[in-house]
């Protein structure tokens, strides 16, 4: 039985940039915890991929195709969720891109994709999808930021600004929708083996500096991450607004 405080069952939890990595692991621990899944993402063969697999688990999942970039696309799916899915009542902003380089030498139009995808993303779909939480005075809005929210790195500054602003968009967001029953939060993962981070992972050097500098002494895997997602999307944080749940093996924690 699941405890009532975390039951998220019934709910209709949108996921972006969910067909692979991170975002596919949170939408099979929510389909598991009995929620309706729907995943996103820019490529149709990967999103058929990814909902073949969470059907044949048992998973009542829903597929949407569109770039968290382009206001039109998700205005028009937001009008095809609603009258052929249902009103999304957990939205988690998932999707992100990474390109590394030294900063001196880096190439305007990297940046900009970045920043468009990691953080005018965040604002575009959340601004789209809100607005039903807003007239029904319910919802939960989930921020995927980054210890790149805290942290700099060599090679990743563009990066590091837009989940550094991702952080500060997700404070500016309880500030103004807190008072309309949305809790909006933040999950900021530590490292984990995903396509974004493998390079780093096959680099043995990279590899044995982040598990000597990670208290627990390893990568996450993205199993891990669920249980911070069905916290911030129940009734368990209905009075947690703007807040960021680091799940990094106490890597923030430590210098
Ligand atoms: N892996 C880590 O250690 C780590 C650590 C901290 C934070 N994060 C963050 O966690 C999130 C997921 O990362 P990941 O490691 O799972 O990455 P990933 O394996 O590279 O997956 C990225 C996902 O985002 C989708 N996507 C990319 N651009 C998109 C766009 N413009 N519109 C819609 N979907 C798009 C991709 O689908 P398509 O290819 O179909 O577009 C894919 O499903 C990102 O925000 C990342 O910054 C990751």
């Amino acid at each position: 039985m699941i405890y009532p405080l975390f039951d998220i069952s019934g709910k209709t939890v949108l996921i972006t940039g969910s067909t692979r990595g991170i975002g596919f692991e949170l939408a099979r621990g929510f389909g598991k915890a009995g929620a309706r899944v729907i995943i996103n993402g820019t490529n149709e063969n990967n999103l058929k991929k990814a909902l073949s697999i969470l059907s044949n688990e048992g998973i009542e999942a829903y597929g949407t195709l569109f770039d968290v970039t382009d206001r039109l696309q998700i205005e028009e799916q937001v009008n095809y969720i609603k009258g052929n899915i249902g009103i999304v009542d957990i939205l988690v902003n998932n999707a992100g891109v990474q390109i590394r380089a030294p900063l001196e030498n880096f190439n305007l139009s990297d940046w900009e994709k970045i920043i468009s995808v990691n953080l005018t993303g965040v604002f575009l779909v959340s601004q789209c999808f809100v607005k039903d939480m807003i007239e029904r005075k319910a919802g939960k809005i989930i921020n995927i930021c980054s210890l790149q929210s805290e942290l700099g790195r060599p090679t990743i500054a563009p990066y590091a600004a837009s989940k550094g602003g991702v952080k500060m968009l997700t404070k500016a967001m309880a500030a103004e929708w807190a008072k309309f029953n949305i809790q909006v939060n933040g999950i900021g993962p530590g490292y984990f083996i995903t396509d974004m981070t493998r390079k780093l992972a096959d680099d043995e050097k990279f590899d044995s500096w982040i598990k000597n500098r990670t208290p627990a002494g390893r990568w996450g895997d993205v199993k891990e991450l669920v249980g911070a997602a069905i916290f911030l999307a129940s009734d368990a944080s209905s009075f947690i607004n703007g807040q960021v749940l680091y799940v990094d093996g106490g890597l923030s924690s430590v210098i």
